[in-house]
């Protein structure tokens, strides 16, 4: 029995995907030793109904130096966090010398926002390499984990902050009692904690099991985090649905009592509720889709290269990791996949040891088929290969379900 990360009750399985590697690890053609695996299993808290992995990677495996997500590669995911910064100051950021701490500023997409605006901020970044990239760009960075010590040093440094705000990083953060006692301990009187991650609901709707991952340790609904907020004295004030990275929400966090929760909060709760979403039977029907999926796509690609056609991937996604691995998709089906990630190029893809190659090579020459691996930036990768559907390329998609485009 595994133990809830959050309330220490028993958290059951829904799904289990074995021995998988580090969905961030690119290694090279040379570094042929054994890589670190871990089992990647997810269950569900029957007591505070947390959705979690049940097994933790050590975090300095996953978030070092050469951590190679760079946040600013999308278009859209700048305009988002521009947005989202633009937001902050206008609301939040409003008094006499406000100060921002972003928790994972990564490159400094958004904290290069609210820099230029002359405001004050940090970002708390353990990532090295990243973290230096957002440094080059005039933001401030503290190379360093997130938690209840550094929050603690950041506050006796800096005073405290108005705004705490993290995106894509709560939900890999296993020790959210450390988070949110930091929290506590750097924000002002009044101030708000706001994060947005990968939403269950959309998961669950869109059968988008490749959000399953090493750094994915939770996938939050907003009933789940209203009830870790509420055990570290804060109380879930408001809700967005975001429709990045195929679907999250923005969650606003305020000491309890000190904000009037918006409608939008027991409103999303009950509509978690009529979905049953805390339910194991609804979680466990998710695993009845990821095992179709991956048949499928493998029965497809089987399929195109027995034909003689040649297939591509496209987007070397961590999420890819989950795909490949656990359908078995190695070179003989994919002999390669393209990305734009300077950290990813002439590596291999974990696990699986897909060669990845500069998408620029994309059209030397393109391939029949490619399967979009960074499906949550469909719009913006169809935009910018559009010659591939012209020449008569097609585009691979497996979420919700396999299909030719
Ligand atoms: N916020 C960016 C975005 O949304 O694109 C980056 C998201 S990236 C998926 C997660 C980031 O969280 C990484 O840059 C990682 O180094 C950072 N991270 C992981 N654990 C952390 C912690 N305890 N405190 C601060 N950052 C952390
Ligand atoms: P993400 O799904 O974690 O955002 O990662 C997206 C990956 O896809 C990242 O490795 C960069 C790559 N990518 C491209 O290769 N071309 C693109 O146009 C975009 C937006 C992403
Ligand atoms: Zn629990």
């Amino acid at each position: 029995m595994s133990k809830c990360r959050v309330c220490e009750g028993e958290v059951r399985k829904f799904f289990d995907f074995g021995k998988q590697p580090l969905s961030d690890t690119f290694l090279t053609e040379q570094e042929s030793g054994e890589a670190y695996h871990f089992r990647l299993a997810v269950g569900l808290c029957t007591r505070c109904t947390m959705v979690q992995l049940l097994e933790e990677v050590p975090r300095d495996r996953m978030f070092h130096h050469d951590y190679p997500y760079h946040s600013s590669g999308s278009r859209r995911m700048r305009e988002h966090f521009a947005q989202t910064a633009r937001d902050l100051l206008a609301t939040e950021l409003t008094g006499e010398d406000p100060f921002c701490v972003e928790i994972g500023s990564n490159d400094g997409v958004m904290l290069g926002v609210i820099k230029d605006a002359g405001v004050r901020h940090l970002g708390v970044e353990p990532s090295g390499g990243v973290a230096e990239l957002a440094r080059k760009d005039g933001v401030r960075v503290r190379t360093d984990f997130f938690e209840e010590t550094t929050a603690r040093l950041i506050a006796g440094e800096d005073g405290p902050a108005d705004v705490i705000y993290a995106a894509n990083t709560i939900c890999h953060i296993p020790y959210l009692d450390s988070i949110f006692r930091g929290v506590d301990a750097l924000l002002r009187p009044g101030g708000v904690f706001v994060f947005e991650d990968p939403y269950l609901g959309d998961i669950v709707e869109r059968n988008t099991f490749d959000q399953i991952y090493d750094e994915h340790f939770f996938l939050f609904t907003a009933r789940s985090v209203r009830g870790v907020a509420h055990r570290f004295g804060f109380e879930l004030v408001d809700v967005h649905r975001l429709p990045v990275h195929g679907g999250e929400v923005r969650y606003t966090i305020a000491r309890r009592g000190e904000r009037a929760p918006s409608p939008a909060v027991p409103a999303l709760i009950a509509e978690e509720t009529s979905r049953g979403l805390a339910e194991l039977g609804t979680l466990e029907k998710l695993g009845d889709g990821i095992d179709r999926i991956c048949a499928d796509l493998v029965a497809l690609l089987r399929d195109l290269r027995g034909r003689g056609l040649s297939v591509a991937g496209y987007g070397a996604t961590a999420k890819s990791a989950t795909v490949t691995n656990y359908a078995g998709i190695g070179p003989d089906l994919l002999p390669c996949v393209y990305d734009t990630t300077p950290a990813k190029i002439g590596r291999l893809m974990p696990g699986s040891r897909i060669p990845i190659r500069s998408a620029e090579e994309f059209g030397r020459p393109y391939p029949d088929y490619a399967v979009l691996f960074a499906w949550n930036h469909t719009e913006e990768i169809l935009a910018k290969e559009e010659e591939f559907a012209a020449q008569g390329g097609r585009w691979i998609v497996y979420v919700p379900e396999v299909r030719v485009l």
